[in-house]
């Protein structure tokens, strides 16, 4: 089966087909790692990254998505070029992610993956490579990995194996997603994706005003999830799955409606000492309880470190979940660009001159 998508921009491009299907390539690469002899069968793609160059363009910062998505694409013998950093490349000259993305697909790179810290950037690159191709006929895949407040969707998308692996299924789950939900972009991914599963419920628990974004809750309705949202921890714990999030603290306050700004004020004037609410988790509030506990990492003492010896602490099998998965969803576009750009439609998207 070929993915439905040519670039991953947002998780609500994903549908149910693509979904199943890379989370059973991304335990096929799980698999076929464990033996050496059994990585033969990913073979055809180690010769496919053969002179094949990824862009990691991490312009936010980053341990777990860089490192295995350039693990990912190492495992399959291509190359990695990396820019790092917001102050070393051109967009600190001001240059638009547009015309940055563009310009470096020219340069012989064969898929782009760009973390940036602006809501909508994913789009804008994306949009870019899709001028590339119209002007050279040459189809260069987009990966976001990550754009402001927004969107995660890769980071969604191990997290779904991670669920299927714990659980044994992806229906008919409760699962809560706590913490800073308005800022916090693996969650708005994340309910995308398991919106693609009948019978599950979600429980976003926030605590004060970090609440889902209305554009998330929409998407929600319409796919006809059920879901409900309080403002305490208690509900989260007697769930499937508790997957816990930090407060992205270093995110500024756009995108906050002016009544939250306003309300957030008369806190801040009449309770002086208040901080950033959190959640924490300890042992104590599972104690009896198997419910499988989740976060995308880093963590900022929102799971005390007295619950990872828990048999259902699952955090850090989530994240070693993400070499499998970005190695799957690599492999599928490249293959898939690889393909349009041997055919000879592929000179149908060059613009007419
Ligand atoms: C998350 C991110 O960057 O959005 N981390 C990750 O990719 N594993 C979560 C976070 O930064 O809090």
């Amino acid at each position: 089966m070929e993915l439905s998508f040519r670039h991953l921009v947002s998780a609500s491009q994903v549908t149910r087909p693509d979904a199943d299907f890379l989370v059973e390539r991304a335990r096929e690469m799980e698999e076929a790692m464990k033996d050496r002899n059994a990585f033969r069968h990913v073979k055809k793609y180690r010769k496919m990254f053969r002179d094949k160059c990824v862009a990691s363009l991490f312009y936010e910062p980053s341990t777990r998505t860089r490192f295995s998505f350039e693990r990912a694409v190492k495992k399959f013998g291509g190359e990695v070029m990396t820019a790092d950093g917001f102050q070393f490349s051109s967009l600190y000259k001001g240059e638009s992610v547009a015309d940055n993305t563009r310009v470096i697909a020219g340069y012989d790179i064969d898929a782009i993956i760009m973390r940036h810290p602006h809501d909508g950037s994913a789009q804008e690159a994306a949009d870019a490579l899709d001028e590339y191709r119209l002007e050279t006929g040459r189809h260069v895949p987009f990966i976001n990995a990550g754009d402001g407040k927004n969107e995660h969707p890769t980071q969604a998308a191990l997290d779904l194996k991670t669920i299927q692996d714990e659980c044994g299924r992806l229906t008919g789950l409760h699962v809560a997603l706590v913490g800073d939900l308005l800022r916090g972009r693996t969650v708005h991914s994340l309910s995308m994706l398991l919106s693609l599963y009948e019978g599950n419920h979600l429980t976003f628990a926030t605590p004060g005003l970090l609440r889902l974004p209305g554009h998330v809750k929409d998407l929600l309705k319409a796919r006809n999830v059920s879901f409900d949202e309080v403002n305490s921890l208690e509900p989260a714990l007697d769930a499937d799955v508790c997957y816990m999030t930090r407060s992205q603290n270093e995110r500024s306050k756009q995108g906050w409606s002016l009544w939250e700004r306003w309300k957030k004020t008369l806190r801040y004037l009449f309770q002086k000492n208040e901080i950033e609410p959190q959640f924490t988790l300890t042992a104590d509030l599972l104690r009896g309880k198997n419910t499988v506990i989740m976060h995308p990492l880093p963590r900022n003492g929102e799971i005390a470190t007295d619950i990872d010896r828990l048999p259902n602490a699952a955090y850090f099998r989530q994240a070693r979940n993400g070499l499998p998965m970005r190695m799957a969803l690599l492999s599928e576009l490249m293959n898939t660009a690889k393909q349009e750009n041997e055919s000879d439609e592929s000179y149908g998207w060059r613009r007419a001159a």
